[in-house]
Order: C-alpha cells, then structure tokens, then sequence
C-alpha cells in the first residue's frame, strides 16, 4: 500500500514514552448521523479505519459515547489485533441518552466500569491513553482525579488525560496523576485554548484539538483563500497550521470517508510559509 506521507508530520511521545506519529484520526465520524448508532455506510466506515494504519497512523482518538459503543466496537472488529506501535486513545466521562443529549458523569464507579467496558470493546487488556471527557461539575473534582490515580496505578491504563479543560484544572489534576495530554477543541477559527496549549507546551503534555477542520462547519473564509493558493483544500491547511503551531500538537481530523483520510494525511506534507502560518494565527 502507498503511503502518502509516512512522517506524518513527526512523532511525539505521548507520557515520555508512547511515541506516536503527530498527525492521528479522529474515530467519532465512523457512527451515524448525530455520532448516534450504526455509519450509514458501514463497509465505507471500516475501510476508512482500515486504511488509517496503511497511511502511517498509528493515533486513534475514540470514545464509548462515540454512537455510543459503536466507534469502540468497529476499531476492535477492524483493527485488533492491533500492528504494533498502533496507540487507541478513548474517553469516558460523558453519557449520552440521545442524539443531542450529552450528560457529564464522573462518578468513580462509573468511569471504572467504563474503562472496562472500553477494553472489552476494543479487545485490549490495557488501554494506552485514557481521557476524561469532561470533569463532572457535580462531582468533587478531587474524586474524579483521585480515581484515574488508582486506574493508573493498578495497571488498567497506561497514560491518562483531559478534556476540555483549563490551565487551572490541569494543574490541579496533575497533583493526583501526570497528565499526558489535554484534549481540547482547537483550530485556526477557535483560538480559546492557545494558553492550555502553551501551558502543555511548556510542560511536555500532548495537545490533542478536537474539531481541527473546524467540525461540521468547516474551515473559515482566511483558510479558504489560502487552500486556492497552495491547490491544498481548506482541511489540509487547517491542519497544516495545527503542526506547525506547535510540537506538542496531534490533530485528529474525523471523517468516515477513506477519500477524506487519505487526503487529511497528505496534509502533514503541506509546509505553509511563515507569512501565510502569521496570517492564519
Ligand atoms: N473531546 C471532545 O469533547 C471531542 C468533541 C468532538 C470531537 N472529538 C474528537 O475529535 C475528532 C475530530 O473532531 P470532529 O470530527 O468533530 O471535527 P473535524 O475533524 O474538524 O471535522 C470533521 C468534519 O469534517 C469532514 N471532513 C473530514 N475530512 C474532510 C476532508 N478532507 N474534506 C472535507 N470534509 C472533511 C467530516 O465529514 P466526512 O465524514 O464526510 O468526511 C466531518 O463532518 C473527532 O473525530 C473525535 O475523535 C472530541
């Protein structure tokens, strides 16, 4: 198989010792409409995880509310046994009762049973790289941290991280555990996060920007007009910019197209110039 860009943009490792190429996959676009149930493509949705470690992947972003269940299921139906090297991060954290309803759970016993129904579901006996997909605000943060320690301690995953959270709760958190990575939602249209983003920087902490496209909306007007410049489309520039922003970034592009990933991957090729890099910024 050919393989656009095996460099994929560098590597980084992920807790100082999970070295993974920089540019990985998003995993929650491969369910239905709403990230609710079975793809409507299903063969479609298992080439496109199929073709990811053909290009060089060897990041996966997931989550047991991507369906929910569903993304977890198909990665382990496709991909396990897993080549070697291939990093599978999840999340738990967030419960879904319907398509548009998200509800934060972070109660101890809960996100337990969640790291075992993650493994069950991807057919791994230790998960790499765990993330609570949101601090429960109804739960003492405390708790929820004090429990990913006895996660990590009991062999149960191998790194943990964040999502969606600020330079204080990462510091809070780091006093129960090292935090590998921060998960947050980042692209050139959604700047919000560039202190966490400096802050892991600083610290060795990956940086993890979700909706690096810009999600279902897409790129912006500035991205646009420099795609037609460099004959890139709009996703390959915004995520361009992601790697060359920073060392610490891995952009995890969603689609359930293999059209789409192949062309996502070949993006980690693009070198934007420092004038085009200081007009996205
Ligand atoms: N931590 C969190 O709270 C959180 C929240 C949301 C997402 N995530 C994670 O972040 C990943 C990425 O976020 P995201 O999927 O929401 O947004 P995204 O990666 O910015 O964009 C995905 C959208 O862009 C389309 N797309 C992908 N590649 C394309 C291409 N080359 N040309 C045109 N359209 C393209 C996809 O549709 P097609 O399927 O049609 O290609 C999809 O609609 C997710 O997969 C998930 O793993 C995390």
């Amino acid at each position: 198989m050919t393989t656009p860009n095996a460099a994929l943009s560098g590597t980084f490792a992920i807790g100082g010792d999970l070295v993974v190429n920089r540019l990985g996959f998003g995993a929650m676009r491969i369910t239905g409409k709403g990230i609710w149930g079975e793809p409507a493509d299903p063969a479609e949705a298992k080439r496109t995880l199929a073709r990811a470690p053909e290009l060089g992947i060897n990041f996966i972003d997931t989550a047991d509310s991507y369906g929910p269940e569903v993304s977890e299921r198909l990665i382990g139906e496709v991909l396990s046994p897993y080549k070697a090297g291939l990093v599978v991060a999840t999340k738990a954290g967030l419960t879904r009762t319907g398509p548009n309803a998200w509800h934060q759970v972070g109660r101890p016993e809960y996100l337990e049973q969640e790291v075992h129904m993650s493994m069950r579901r991807l057919k791994l006996e230790r998960i790499d790289l765990w993330q609570l997909h949101r601090i429960d605000s109804k739960v003492p943060a405390n708790e929820q941290f004090d429990a990913i320690a006895r996660f990590l301690k009991a062999g149960l995953i191998r790194h943990a991280g964040l999502s969606e959270v600020s330079v204080e709760d990462i510091k809070a958190a780091q006093k129960y555990f090292p935090v590998a990575t921060v998960q947050n939602r980042y692209n050139p249209g959604a700047r919000g996060s560039d202190a966490v983003l400096d802050y892991c920087e600083q610290n060795g902490i990956g940086f993890i920007p979700w909706a690096p496209l810009g999600g279902e909306g897409g790129a912006g007007d500035k991205v646009q007009a420099i795609a037609r410049k460099y004959g890139a489309t709009p996703s390959q520039i915004s995520l361009a910019w992601a790697l060359k922003r920073s060392p610490v970034m891995l952009p995890i592009p969603g689609t359930g197209k293999v059209k789409h990933l192949e062309e996502n991957v070949a993006a980690a090729a693009i070198e934007l110039s420092d004038e085009d890099f200081n007009t996205l910024s």
